[in-house]
């Protein structure tokens, strides 16, 4: 019997990903960049069971207590296919995971549990993975895992084919997000549906790849002359045509609320009077506000009327720990 702890953060992208060239592998079709957070950890440990025990068996699953079955045993158990693949084993695995972000805060959790996933059982089956391998690894899990596993600001390359589509760690300015748990949430389109709505039927998709493509290299020139208010420009209207594309598809996906627009509305306000503030937002009504360290506490304390909110900053990519997730 052979087990492994990791943990991993969620991360939120400047440039958001949207859209997959390719299913199967989860190959974007454009790059994206983001911020790994310093909150909100998923810790999992996976535990091999003996390759004599009867290999027909399933794994068994269990987060946050509670026994896992349907969809989140069965992406659980494709993903350890992977891993047994590369680890050429036919052994099941017990998981267990504990998730510390709070359902409502509804940051991408399948991120942080995908790449802790991807460090823990690659060890616990015996394999010693490099960064760009456990990121390859962790984007089968979903697409935005692969930037977890990287520490602080990651650039996810798009690349071609499975070799080539890897986070890996990119330079940037010290930074903090104040995250609004906004109120009045809608039910949301999984963003696997909501990508593939998107590529079936919007008629401005073609114009968004094109365009990521290059909102990316903008973001990286930003990030390496550290200027703080192109990062922040980019991010804001990066994240609004992804909303705007994501508005054309047909039958339209709406994931802002009313609130999620009055607190882009507070950002634009807070740059009036010379504060550095950019919002942005994933597929569902939650805003990231961008923002400095000194200028956070103001920012969010501007955003309080539009629902919850917590200062984080960039934390740690994926990393082992001893302590095992119960
Ligand atoms: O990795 P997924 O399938 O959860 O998709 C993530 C999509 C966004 O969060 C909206 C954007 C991003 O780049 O994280």
């Amino acid at each position: 019997m052979s087990t492994a702890t990791a943990r991993a953060h969620p991360n939120i992208a400047l440039v958001k990903y949207w859209g997959k060239a390719e299913e199967d592998l989860i190959l974007p079709v454009a790059g994206s960049m983001s911020m790994t957070l310093d909150a909100f950890a998923t810790t999992t440990t996976v535990t091999v069971r003996e390759s004599e025990e009867a290999t027909d068996a399933e794994d068994s699953f269990v987060l946050n207590g509670t026994p896992a079955t349907g969809t989140a045993l069965d992406r659980t158990t494709r993903f350890l296919d992977h891993v047994r693949e590369l680890a050429g084993s036919s052994a099941r695995a017990d998981v267990v995971s504990v998730n510390e972000a709070p359902t409502a805060a509804g940051l991408a959790s399948s991120a942080s549990g995908f790449a802790a996933l991807a460090l823990a059982a690659s060890r616990a089956y015996g394999l010693d993975l490099d960064q760009r391998s456990l990121s390859r690894l962790a984007r089968r899990g979903s697409g935005s895992a692969c930037r977890s596993v990287v520490d602080r600001y990651a650039v996810w390359n798009a690349g071609t084919d499975d070799a080539t589509s890897y986070a890996e760690p990119i330079d940037a300015p010290e930074m903090r997000l104040v995250i609004v748990t906004v109120d009045g949430a809608q039910k949301q389109v999984s963003s696997r549906e909501g990508m593939r709505r998107t590529a079936a039927t919007s008629p401005f998709y073609d114009a968004w790849i094109t365009s990521t493509a290059r909102t990316l290299e903008d973001m990286v020139a930003a990030c390496k002359a550290g200027d703080l208010t192109a990062i922040g420009e980019i991010t804001e209207s990066h994240a609004l045509r992804m909303h705007a594309v994501i508005a054309s598809a047909l039958p339209p996906v709406r994931y802002l609320a009313p609130a999620s627009v009055a607190a882009f509305d507070t950002a634009a306000a807070l740059r009036e009077q010379g504060t550095f503030a950019y919002a942005t937002a994933d597929a569902g009504p939650n805003v990231c506000v961008l923002t400095t360290p000194d200028a956070a506490e103001d920012v969010a304390a501007a955003l309080t009327p539009h629902g919850q909110v917590r200062i984080v900053g960039p934390g740690p990519g994926a990393h082992l720990t001893e302590e095992a997730a119960r």
